[in-house]
């Protein structure tokens, strides 16, 4: 993805979710619903880093289990597909991007049936005209912000702000929380902001460092960062419905999750009128 944006007296947000899975039954909703509601207030540009349904369907023998069912109804791809596009309504003309994880997948390989493309394509028709689609990402990507100050001739001022954003894979990460996975995608690809989901943990590396030579043999030291945004299933195995015993497959029973999203602030530099090198990560 490659957006042009504008500085907001002298800054530029952006809002990071993953993993929101919905339609499980194992959500904090109304957390996501504020922290969206929050993103917007604040004019940030939000982005979604995959697992964006839980889509478990009654054919996964490993999975699904009644329990995880959202109603008695037979098209729970219909009913998945119509959930999303009505939960991001509200926030439609603030998303910019929104990725694929395993759970997007996973309907695709077995059923053959795109529910993220779907709901991108949905979304687009409700958006604001003037603002170009929300664009639809794959499992990783990278998406760029050409951010600057909008005159009558154009914008201009811009700096570039890229982020590498994977959703991630492989089981969680009890112990390391993911600090391996931030090495091998920092090895391989060249960006300021190095963004991972999937593993429901808020690992944070702020200071990736790096020197050069530039190409006017001057040197120069870059930081990058890297992040995990965790989603928002709960941290604990969920109570039954009404009462019994619920199945539970994860590995919640010895390592708790985190749940929430990350902010970026960019700032735009008083003098140069160009963007400041460092800039902020918060996981909230
Ligand atoms: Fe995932």
């Amino acid at each position: 993805m490659y957006k042009e944006a504008e500085y907001t007296k002298g800054w530029f947000g952006l809002a990071l979710f993953s993993d929101v899975h919905l339609g499980a039954t194992d959500i904090q909703e109304q957390r996501l619903k504020d922290d969206l509601k929050r993103s917007c207030d604040e004019g940030r540009r939000i982005l979604f880093n995959g697992d964006m349904v839980e889509a478990i369907l009654p054919t996964d023998r490993k999975r699904y289990t009644p329990s995880r069912a959202m109603s008695n109804r037979d098209d729970v791809l219909n009913e998945a597909t119509y959930y999303a596009v009505d939960f991001l309504t509200p926030y439609v003309d603030y998303i910019d991007l929104i990725g694929t994880g395993n759970h997007d997948d996973a309907p695709i390989k077995y059923n053959g049936y795109d529910i993220v493309g779907a709901v991108v394509t949905l979304l687009n028709t409700k958006r604001s005209k003037s603002l170009g689609n929300i664009h639809r990402a794959g499992y990783w990507g990278y998406a760029r912000y050409s951010v600057g100050n909008m005159l009558p001739s154009g914008l201009k001022h811009k700096s570039a702000f890229t982020i590498y954003h994977h959703h991630g894979a492989g089981g969680a990460s009890p112990v390391t929380k993911g600090m391996i996975d931030f090495n091998r995608i920092v090895y391989s690809h060249d960006a300021d902001l190095y963004w991972l989901a999937h593993k429901h943990v808020g690992t944070q590396d702020p200071h990736i460092i790096r020197d050069r030579l530039t190409q006017q043999n001057r040197y120069e030291v870059r930081r990058s960062q890297a992040v995990f945004t965790p989603g928002y299933k709960n941290a604990t195995n969920f109570s039954p419905k009404d009462g019994g015993y619920n199945y539970d497959y994860s590995d919640h029973f010895y390592s708790m999750q985190a749940c929430g999203y990350a902010v970026v602030n960019l700032y735009q530099d008083y003098s140069t009128k160009l963007m400041k090198k460092d800039f902020e990560v918060i996981s909230r």
